[in-house]
This record gives structure tokens, C-alpha cells and sequence, in this order.
């Protein structure tokens, strides 16, 4: 048996609470048949609103719920922003830190990401950070340092007891979306190999048990090769994974490709 790899969706400011809680059940439905022990960890990302709804309805042994974002208080004057507290009383599993549109749409820092993703794993919850550098930074040649930047800051002073709730997500900001291009299998791996390097620096050997995912416009035509690479450990999905019964297929493809590589 192989390693178990990890696939999730974040909705982003998409479905209301009723197409959400129709997404949830027809997807743990349809995929249910699929080992969470030993095959995969499924997660999906709703807005806000949806959550309570969501913990309720869902069996989170199927499928764990995560938050798009969360304050670095737990009660305060911070007009708009949502507490861990009040997300550990909906049973959040996870909280997403750092996706592109907070960093570039909402101008959050790699300093902001520390503070949260500390939070985050201060109250229990796993903490997935995302990274990625912007088409420019790529043309410079910076990729690496960008990446090896914003996972130094993103988890300065994270003591390694932490790592098994750590995840991470590589989405390159240019191929994240509709005017996005996929990173090419090869350019991915590449990157998740400098994160690797990074997050063993950073945490010793915990930081081996760190699951990286890929996304940025991952689709049908690119899942299987992007999950088959080494250094890829599963593939967090936008709008490829919005559709139940499109998700349920492409992660069942990505497991058999992957499966037949030895993975
Ligand atoms: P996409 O979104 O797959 O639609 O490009 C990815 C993401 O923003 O996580």
C-alpha cells in the first residue's frame, strides 16, 4: 500500500448553504467507498457562512472541513474577522492560511500568515499555508527564494511538535484561476523540492511528515501527472473540484496513476 495522499477543494466565495451541503453529501457519497485510512485525506474549504451547517451535516471521518481564513486573536476589535474560538465551537478541522487572493486581493503579509497559522495550530487545528510566486517573481528567476521566504516566515518560532498538523499547498499565483496556465509536472516538482529542503530546515525531521500539495488550474489532463511526481504529495483543486461527480472522478484517477508509479 502506498502513501496516502491528500486532495481538497477550497469553494472560495462560491455556493450559497444549500448548494454547499448538497456538494458535501453527494461527494462523501459517491466517494465513501475510498479507504481515509490508508488512501486518501479528503478536505473541501467552504465560505463561512456554510460551516456550521456543514460540521453538522457532514461525517468529517469522510471529509474534513477547513475555514478560508481566520484572525490571530482569539476575541478583540477586529471588525469582520472570525475567531479560533468561534471556529473550534463549529468543529473546524482545519484553517486555510495565506491562499493568493488573501496575500494579493486583500494585501496579507508573510508576517500576518505567521501570526495566523501559529494560532491556528495554538487552538488545535491543522494549518495549511499556501505559497507561491507571482509570474514576475518566476521570470526573475526567485522562485525559490520566494517560496523558502514565505515558509520561513510563514512558520518562524513553530515548535516541530506542531508539524503533524501542518500542511502545505504550492499554487503559483500565475496559474492559480480563469487566466491561469498549470504548472508543468516537471516546474512543480522541481518547487515541492525546494519546500521539502525548506520545511526539514525549518522543523528537523518532523518536517519530513509534511504533506506538500500542488494546485493552480489543476484539471483532468494534468492530475494524474502532477500527483505521479515524488515530491508530491496531493492536489488541492479549484474549480476542476466543484462538481461532485467531476471531483469524485479526477481523484480517483489521480490515485490509480499515481498507485501505478509505486506511489
Ligand atoms: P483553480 O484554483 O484550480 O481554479 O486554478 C486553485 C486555487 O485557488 O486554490
Amino acid at each position: 500500500m502506498g502513501k496516502k495522499l491528500y486532495f481538497g477543494s477550497n469553494l472560495k466565495m462560491y455556493k450559497t448553504i444549500a448548494q454547499t451541503i448538497e456538494y458535501l453529501k453527494k461527494l462523501t457519497e459517491l466517494t465513501k467507498d475510498i479507504s481515509r485510512d490508508e488512501e486518501i485525506t479528503l478536505f473541501i474549504i467552504p465560505s463561512y457562512t456554510s460551516l456550521e451547517d456543514a460540521s453538522r451535516e457532514i461525517d468529517h471521518r469522510l471529509c474534513l472541513l477547513g475555514a478560508q481564513n481566520m484572525c490571530w486573536e482569539e476575541e478583540g476589535q477586529f471588525t469582520g474577522e472570525i475567531s479560533p474560538l468561534m471556529l473550534n465551537e463549529i468543529g473546524m478541522d482545519l484553517v486555510m492560511i495565506g491562499h493568493s487572493e488573501r496575500r494579493h486581493v486583500f494585501r496579507e503579509t508573510d508576517i500576518e500568515e505567521n501570526r495566523k497559522v501559529r494560532c491556528v495550530l495554538e487552538h488545535g487545528m491543522r494549518a495549511l499555508l499556501c505559497i507561491g510566486e507571482t509570474g514576475e517573481q518566476k521570470e526573475y528567476g526567485i522562485s525559490p527564494e520566494v517560496l523558502r521566504t514565505q515558509l520561513k516566515v510563514g512558520f518562524h518560532g513553530i515548535d516541530p511538535s506542531y508539524a503533524d498538523r501542518i500542511w502545505v499547498a504550492y499554487e503559483p499565483v500565475w496559474s492559480i484561476g480563469v487566466n491561469g496556465t498549470p504548472a508543468s509536472a516537471d516546474y512543480a516538482e522541481e518547487m515541492h523540492g525546494v519546500m521539502k529542503e525548506c520545511l526539514r530546515e525549518i522543523f528537523g525531521e518532523a518536517g519530513d511528515r509534511i504533506p506538500c500539495l500542488y494546485g493552480g488550474s489543476v484539471n483532468p489532463g494534468n492530475a494524474r501527472e502532477l500527483i505521479s511526481m515524488k515530491s508530491i504529495d496531493g492536489l488541492f483543486v479549484g474549480r476542476s473540484a466543484w462538481q461532485a461527480d467531476k471531483f469524485d472522478v479526477l481523484i480517483r484517477d489521480a490515485l490509480s496513476a499515481a498507485r501505478a508509479t509505486g506511489k
